[in-house]
Order: C-alpha cells, then sequence, then structure tokens
C-alpha cells in the first residue's frame, strides 16, 4: 500500500486571509526574554519584506485558554513560526509548559495539522543532555500530526553565539517566505533588512519629594508571579561553609509573614537581587549621566501611538538611575551583537565605533567569539573598552544592557516547619575569568552581603516570588525515596527531610529514604551536618551517606557511593521507590545518570537497551525526578 500523499497548498488558502492579508503566526515560549526576542525580531523583519502579510507574535500561555481551544485554533493556523527556550532537565519555559504538555501527551491525534506550514527555532545549549529538547519533540510532533516543515528545526545554541544561530536560520526561512507571501506579479528584489537600533522613549522628571522605589505596589496583588513579585524581608542569615573554607555558602531565610505568598516542598524561588553598589557605580560612570537623574521610560510616543520598530519588555517604573542600574540592567553578562551595534551608533570616536561594528559582522566572528565569548567579557567591561560610545538611556535600557532576571533556588525548607520563611541555600559565585576580571555572582554575592532583621531594621529585602515545581515527595510517604544531592543540591532534600520529620511526630508511617550527599571536606563544607544527623537520629532518614571528594587519595564522588550500595538502590526500587537528583547538571546529573544504568544493569540481569527502557519507565512513571541547573 503506498502511504498517503498529502497535499500541502504551496499557496495560503482564502480563508487565512485577513483582510486580504496573508496571515502569519509567531509563537514564543521563552523564560529570560531571548525566545521572544527573536520571535519579535523575525516579525519586525518579515513586516518589512512581506506587505501584504499580517503577523501575530503570541505567547504560548496567552493562545488558549485550555486544550480544546488550543486544538480549535490551532488547527486554523496555516503559517506559523515556534521559538521555543529549553531548559533545566529538559523542560519547556514556565509560558510553553501547559501548550507542550497538551501537544505531547494524550491519545495519538492523528494528521490533523495538514494545513499547516511551520517553523521552529530552538534555544538551548550543547553543554547540557537534553540540546534543544523542546524544540525538537515539537518539531517532530508538528510533522507526525501532519503539518509540513518549511525548515529544519534551527538548534541555538547559547554556549556559543545564539545570534549567528538565529541568522543562519532566518537565511533559511525567508526564500520559504519569499514562495509563500509574496504575490505572483510581485517582481520587486527584496531589500536587505537592518534591525533599527530600539529605544525606549525617555522622560526626564523633577525627582518628586516622596517617592516609592520599592515593589510594595505588588505586595497588594492577588497572586505573585514573574511580572508581580512581593517584596520580602532578609529574616536570618548564616555562613555554612567552616573558617578555614576557600568558598561560602549562604544559608538565608526570607521572611513571607503577611504577604500571601505560599509554597510547597521541592517549589523554587525567583530573587530579583540588586547589582552590587561597585558594578553600578562604574556603570554610571560609562553612561555618564548623574546618579540620581530621575526619569521613566515609554514605549509609546507623546501622543500616545506606539513607537515603532521592535517591541521591548515593558517599562520599568519611573526611579533614579542609580536604582535602574541596580535593578534592572544585566550588565556582567557578555553583550549580543545586537548590543555591539547599539553601542557603535553611539560612539563619537570613528575607530570605536568601526571595531565595535567589526565585531558584531559576519567577519568578525572569529574575535567575537574569542575576545568576548571565550574571555566572558562583560558589557561593562566592552563599555571600558570603548569609552566614546554613551548611549542615551532609551537606548541603553533598550538595546544595549538586558534586563537583569531574576534568579532561581530550590527552596530548602518545608512549610509543615517554617510556614512563614523561606530558606536558600546558595553557593558563592566567584571566579577569575579567562580575561583576568574576577566575577562576582550577583545574586550569591547579594545574598552573602545581606543584613537580616536579625541585626539590623533596615534589613535587606527583595522581591521574590514561588514556582511551582514538579520536584515532590511521593503522595503516600510510605513509598520509599532516594535523594541524591551533593553540593547545594542538598537543599531541596533538606525540606524534604523536614517534611517527613513533620509527618512523622504527627504519627503518620514513613517508608525508608536513602540521601546520597556530597562534599569536599567533613570539616569544611559538610553543610547542615547536625540537621541531618538529627533526620537520622529522629527517624525521618534511615540513611545518609556522604562522599568526601578530597580528604582521601582519590576522588569520591555521590555515584561511587551509589555504586557501592547498588543492591540496596535496586530493592528500593523494586519496591516502588522515587528517586530525585538535584544538583550540577553538566557533569554530576549525567554521571549519576550512567551510574544508575549500569546498576539496574547489573543488579536487575538485564541487558544495556533493558535496563535503558527501564531507566526511562522510572522517569515516564514520575519516580525519577530532576532538579538540576
Ligand atoms: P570536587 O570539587 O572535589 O571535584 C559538591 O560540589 C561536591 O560535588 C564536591 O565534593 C565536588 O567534588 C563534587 N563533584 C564534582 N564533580 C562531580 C561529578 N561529576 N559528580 C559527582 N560529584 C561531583
Amino acid at each position: 500500500l503506498e502511504p498517503p500523499v498529502i497535499v500541502v497548498p504551496k499557496r495560503v488558502q482564502e480563508e487565512d486571509v485577513d483582510d486580504g492579508k496573508k496571515k502569519v503566526t509567531v509563537f514564543f515560549g521563552t523564560q529570560t526574554g531571548t525566545a521572544e526576542g527573536f520571535a519579535k525580531a523575525l516579525v519586525e523583519e518579515a513586516k518589512a519584506r512581506y506587505e501584504k502579510a499580517v503577523f501575530k507574535v503570541i505567547d504560548l500561555d496567552d493562545y488558549a485558554a485550555d486544550d480544546d481551544e488550543y486544538e480549535e485554533k490551532l488547527k486554523k493556523e496555516s503559517l506559523a513560526f515556534f521559538f521555543l527556550a529549553t531548559y533545566g532537565d529538559g523542560e519547556p519555559t514556565d509560558n510553553a509548559a501547559r501548550f507542550y504538555k497538551w501537544f505531547t501527551e494524550g491519545e495519538a491525534k492523528g494528521e490533523w495539522l495538514n494545513k499547516l506550514q511551520y517553523g521552529v527555532f530552538g534555544l538551548g545549549n550543547r553543554q547540557y543532555e537534553h540540546f534543544n529538547k523542546i524544540a525538537k519533540v515539537v518539531d517532530d510532533g508538528l510533522v507526525e500530526q501532519g503539518a509540513k516543515r518549511l525548515v529544519p528545526v534551527g538548534l541555538g545554541d547559547d554556549d556559543q553565539c545564539i545570534e549567528d544561530d538565529f541568522t543562519a536560520w532566518k537565511e533559511l526561512v525567508w526564500p520559504e517566505l519569499d514562495q509563500l507571501l509574496r504575490d505572483e506579479d510581485d517582481t520587486t528584489v527584496a531589500t536587505p533588512y537592518t534591525a533599527a537600533v530600539a529605544e525606549y522613549r525617555v522622560v526626564f522628571h523633577e525627582k518628586p519629594d516622596t517617592f516609592s522605589e520599592d515593589y510594595s505596589q505588588a505586595n497588594g496583588h492577588a497572586v505573585h508571579d514573574a511580572q508581580h513579585p512581593c517584596r520580602s524581608n532578609v529574616a536570618f542569615k548564616k555562613e555554612l561553609h567552616s573558617p578555614e573554607s576557600d568558598r561560602s555558602c549562604t544559608h538565608l531565610e526570607f521572611d513571607i509573614t503577611n504577604t500571601g505568598l505560599l509554597y510547597e516542598t521541592g517549589d523554587h524561588v525567583g530573587v530579583y537581587c540588586e547589582n552590587l553598589s561597585e558594578v553600578v557605580n562604574d556603570t554610571e560612570r560609562l553612561v555618564g549621566l548623574p546618579p540620581d537623574t530621575y526619569f521613566s521610560i515609554h514605549t509609546d510616543k507623546e501622543d500616545g501611538t506606539p513607537l515603532g520598530g521592535a517591541s521591548l519588555p515593558p517599562p520599568f517604573p519611573p526611579c533614579t538611575l542609580r536604582k535602574a542600574l541596580a535593578c534592572y540592567a544585566d550588565v556582567l553578562s557578555s553583550p549580543k551583537k545586537s548590543a555591539l551595534l547599539a553601542l557603535a551608533a553611539h560612539a563619537t570616536d570613528p575607530s570605536e565605533a568601526d571595531r565595535l561594528k567589526f565585531l558584531a559582522s559576519p567577519a568578525g566572528k572569529d574575535e567575537y567569539s574569542q575576545w568576548i565569548v571565550v574571555s566572558q567579557r562583560s558589557l561593562l567591561e566592552v563599555m571600558e573598552a570603548f569609552p566614546s560610545a554613551k548611549p542615551p538611556l532609551g537606548v541603553f535600557f533598550a538595546s544595549v544592557a538586558p534586563r537583569l532576571q531574576p534568579r532561581y533556588y530550590s527552596i530548602s525548607s518545608s512549610p509543615k516547619t517554617a510556614p512563614n520563611r523561606i530558606h536558600v541555600t546558595c553557593a558563592l559565585v566567584y571566579e577569575k575569568t579567562p580575561a583576568g576580571r574576577i566575577h562576582k555572582g550577583v545574586c550569591s554575592t547579594w545574598m552573602k552581603n545581606a543584613v537580616p532583621m536579625t541585626e539590623s531594621q533596615d534589613c535587606s529585602w527583595a522581591p521574590i516570588y514561588v514556582r511551582t515545581s514538579n520536584f515532590r515527595l511521593p503522595s503516600d510517604p510510605k513509598v520509599p525515596v532516594i535523594m541524591i544531592g551533593p553540593g547545594t543540591g542538598l537543599a531541596p532534600f533538606r525540606g524534604f527531610l523536614q517534611e517527613r520529620l513533620a509527618l512523622k511526630e504527627a504519627g503518620t508511617e514513613l517508608g525508608s529514604s536513602i540521601l546520597f550527599f556530597g562534599c569536599r571536606n567533613r570539616k569544611v563544607d559538610f553543610i547542615y551536618e547536625n540537621e541531618l544527623n538529627n533526620f537520622v537520629e529522629t527517624g525521618a532518614l534511615s540513611d545518609l551517606i556522604v562522599a568526601f571528594s578530597r580528604e582521601g587519595p582519590a576522588k569520591e564522588y555521590v555515584q561511587h557511593k551509589m555504586s557501592e550500595k547498588a543492591s540496596d538502590i535496586w530493592n528500593l526500587l523494586s519496591e516502588g521507590a522515587y528517586l530525585y537528583v538535584c544538583g550540577d547538571a553538566k557533569g554530576m546529573a549525567k554521571d549519576v545518570h550512567r551510574t544508575l544504568h549500569t546498576i539496574v544493569q547489573e543488579q536487575g540481569s538485564l541487558d544495556s537497551s533493558k535496563a535503558e527502557l527501564y531507566v526511562k519507565n522510572l522517569q515516564m512513571s514520575g519516580r525519577y525526578l530532576r532538579d538540576v541547573w
């Protein structure tokens, strides 16, 4: 039997036409805004090329209220692009999660999308195990469900230059769109498009006598989310490493009394911290305006009509330059090529402008890669190297410095033990870059320096919100649990164990539990040692196994300890245990995964592919969960 031939119209049908214009929908699943930015950039450029088409940029979460609506609306699309980022353990972004679940789960839907022509561009990082998983899965799924792929899936790699990957992918898109969106009688040749430097409209104000620069307006909000974080005080803080450590790890507690914030064991907290004052000072100097300049930014013209050009993130509230640089500008990441072009446009020294343009050009690719990416040069360092480039504030906040993003931490407490506190366990990021700069992590340094309520009434605070996770204890407390979390990977397990202890104290019967923790040296970085011993003594934890990597002649890691305990792990898994891994994704989680595979293969006397299937089943049934970064 011949497979059915699916005839996909090369020309868009009448019903896809809106006011005589052809319709293109561009979806994005974004976490930090890059996918959204690319979606908008594609549309800006496409609008300039195809006047006879209408383009819509759509947040996947806003597209449909429920699964049925996804189906109903998607069925009607004829030309769409998807910009999809992959996060953590091969997960979709928060705003794409609902779509992804609906699209990939449930009954096979058949070839119901055969009216749709599409392209997918993925945003990921090759250093991670599930490189661009979400984009690949959606791309394959669309074809399986009958849609026609116009261009190969774009695999953007944030470890290198993702802007270049996007540019290369776009070059494949245009010839396809030329065929679909140009009129047959249109013989004009598309003019090369150069993106205009986007900017906000800026209004300078007299500084009001009294003004609030905090987030208290968000406290009245019914739900706290990334857009509506909640001001929360630092209640308590302590160093977890011993004084002889050359590193630092902070235990910090946010007070959430009367904030309306709620959390569950295993959730994440997003923290909007501020840049260090030394960083703010340097940036002020380079921007060249007084720190108390009070201003607001706007995405519309004075008469209220929208500004042309690229769509920008919503403005931040009116504030001083100092506040804006502390809270809203990411100046320690490497600048994108588009930022270099924006700087070039405002460099008064022509040789600086030329060099900046070169670095952003295809000819300067290797140099950009060496001088910026490999050397981990920050935007601040780059601006220092080009002192004549002083962009106006509207350009600086729109096109040069990306928004400072919240940092996410696995909450290390349980609401059963700490209903009014969110605990965080945070290792200090402090490292020398290849270019010789000392890189101080924005949030970890802020946490280390935070002033808690126990020290001052005038304590530190930050806007925070809770991000729900699927890293949860089994609903039946009798089900055994295996936890693997070296270093700060211990964080969610401290919450798990607090919860188990509370359950036990309330008379609940618990299944057995085993924790594999790893650190360098018992005396230096065995964080929460007393608490962990107490969990064992009280029976909340049945077995505590610690790998010390720098005590003996050879490295001992959690996975080595797992191999020693192979039969126990196998027996627990056979009893239905849940297995959890938390911590570093690039090294540890991969090694632990391999070890788990070996344990299953050897203990279960399975061949390699059967063992793989076993582990996959654990994953699919939600019994092998990872919270990795
Ligand atoms: P190391 O620093 O001595 O290499 C917490 O960071 C612990 O995890 C440390 O003891 C660290 O050891 C260890 N660690 C480093 N790489 C690891 C890996 N790939 N797998 C497991 N543990 C690792």
